[in-house]
């Protein structure tokens, strides 16, 4: 074993103690911007403590990127769109339910099939490759974010009588209604910084 000669005199111990310790402390100076970066952005939002504690955790994926930020925001809206609508089908397919709330649901699901749609167009949209997204294309982007947070709206207004899944499906809805929100105030300060 001649090749392994590491020096382990005390000075070289300092320096690596050094060294492991500033980039340490490196590491944890970005991931706090990083992490700031998000609360900062956050705080502009309806729901800022929704917006915060849906995205920190993607905090060195986004980094400090408003572009990145509403991408994540707006992917996160649309996997929850979905996986809720899911949710709200095989709550449908419960036995003993009155018509008129089966009929309230297909409407609702109906309505975030419509949403989903919009927020597959908007996030297909702000991923294509290139640094930015042109004015035009964030202007198209705003109309059919706004849009989906209106159908989820309707779908939320839509339980009249005061059943059961009333209040289920509104809980669930008025979550994704909520990081829909929070979606497009980031995607609008995105936009405000390209224009
Ligand atoms: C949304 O779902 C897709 C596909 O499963 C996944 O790749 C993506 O990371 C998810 N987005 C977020 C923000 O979790």
């Amino acid at each position: 074993m001649e090749g392994a000669n590491i020096n382990f005199q005390p000075r070289n111990v300092v320096l690596i103690l050094f060294l492991v310790t500033s980039y340490t402390n490196l590491i944890y100076a970005l991931e706090k911007t990083h992490v700031e970066f998000i609360q900062t952005s956050c705080s502009l939002t309806t729901y800022p403590t929704l917006c915060f504690n849906s995205l920190s955790t993607q905090a060195s994926a986004i980094q400090t990127s408003p572009k990145l930020l509403a991408q994540t925001a707006l992917s996160l809206t649309l996997n929850t769109t979905l996986t809720t609508s899911l949710s709200i089908f095989k709550m449908s397919k419960v036995h003993g339910m009155a018509p008129r709330e089966v009929a309230a649901m297909k409407d609702c699901i109906e309505l975030l099939s419509d949403s989903v749609h919009e927020l597959q167009k908007s996030l297909e949209e702000m991923s294509r490759p290139g640094s930015k997204v042109s004015g035009l294309v964030m202007s198209d982007i705003q109309t059919w974010v706004s849009s989906a947070m209106t159908h989820e709206d309707t779908c939320s207004e839509g339980f009249t009588d005061d059943s059961k899944m009333k209040s289920v499906v509104k809980g669930k809805v008025t979550n994704v209604a909520r990081l829909t929100s929070n979606a497009l105030a980031l995607i609008n300060s995105y936009a405000s910084l390209i224009e």
